[in-house]
């Protein structure tokens, strides 16, 4: 298996045996490069690997995929929830194709039976009004085995299998590129569509923290620019920003 079958995406692909982040690794040849647009780095082992909200994402060595794809995608800065999207939904695909039912925990996490199997970050850098280049960081778990109290989960421990790291990377570039082309095309209406469907929580009620507050609310949808739609218990709608609420999973 030399190269994904893609046209663009995942063709340049910098394979890395050990680096602080993909995300750094990345943000710093965009800087000092010309970079071709859909190139990805991969790495078998992160030593500062970095989630959402300044959380560190720690991974057991050469298990899973921890990697970045450079885009340069032409949108405004007003769509950029887009790419969180259409990531999301490519993982929710490759997760499909192996059998696995998963969810999205908005805004970026990726759920089987409320345990986490994938994250995201996504770091953008803007010109004028537009995105000039976004990084899509991926952290998915794949051949290590969490313990059961623990809050995550794998592909392997789902299925029971060993799995090729990059077979798996190869195949969600094909998810990936066709999500894109859907946003490129402006299908901004079936991203969303199927965003929605995919959504954890989506119409039930559920319990959140908002600072340290907890109340309970049902999750109505996310809108064009990414918050979450809660109907609260007194009738009213609250649209939430990213890290103004957690979910309080059960
Ligand atoms: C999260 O769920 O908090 C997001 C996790 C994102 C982790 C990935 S691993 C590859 C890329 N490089 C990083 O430093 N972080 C992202």
């Amino acid at each position: 298996m030399k190269n994904p079958e893609t046209l663009f995406i995942g063709q340049h692909l910098i394979h890395l045996n050990n680096i602080h982040s993909t995300n750094n690794f990345a943000a710093k040849l965009v800087k000092q490069t010309k970079v071709v647009s859909g190139t990805a780095i991969l790495a078998d082992h992160q030593t500062a690997g970095r989630g959402q909200s300044g959380n560190s994402w720690l991974t057991e060595s050469g298990k899973n995929l921890t990697f970045s794809v450079i885009l340069q995608p032409k949108i405004e800065i007003e769509n950029q929830f887009l790419l969180s999207k259409i990531t999301c939904l490519a993982l929710i695909d490759l997760l499909h194709y192996f059998e696995i039912d998963a969810q999205i925990k908005w805004p970026n996490d990726l759920l089987v039976s409320q345990k986490k199997i994938a994250g995201i970050l996504i770091e953008n850098s803007i010109k004028s009004k537009y995105i000039e280049t976004s990084i899509l960081g991926i952290g998915l778990n794949v051949n290590q085995l969490f313990s059961a109290s623990f809050g995550a989960t794998s592909l392997q421990q789902i299925n029971n299998k060993e799995y090729d790291l990059k077979a798996v990377l190869f195949q969600f570039f094909q998810f990936l590129e066709k999500w894109y082309f859907k946003m490129e095309q402006g299908k901004e209406k079936e991203i969303d569509f199927a965003y929605q469907e995919n959504l954890y929580g989506l119409n039930r009620e559920l319990r959140f923290l908002e600072k340290d507050r907890p109340f309970k609310g049902t999750i109505e949808g996310v809108n064009k620019i990414g918050q979450l739609e809660i109907k609260l218990n007194s009738g009213k709608q609250k649209k939430y920003n990213n890290q103004e609420i957690r979910f309080m999973l059960d």
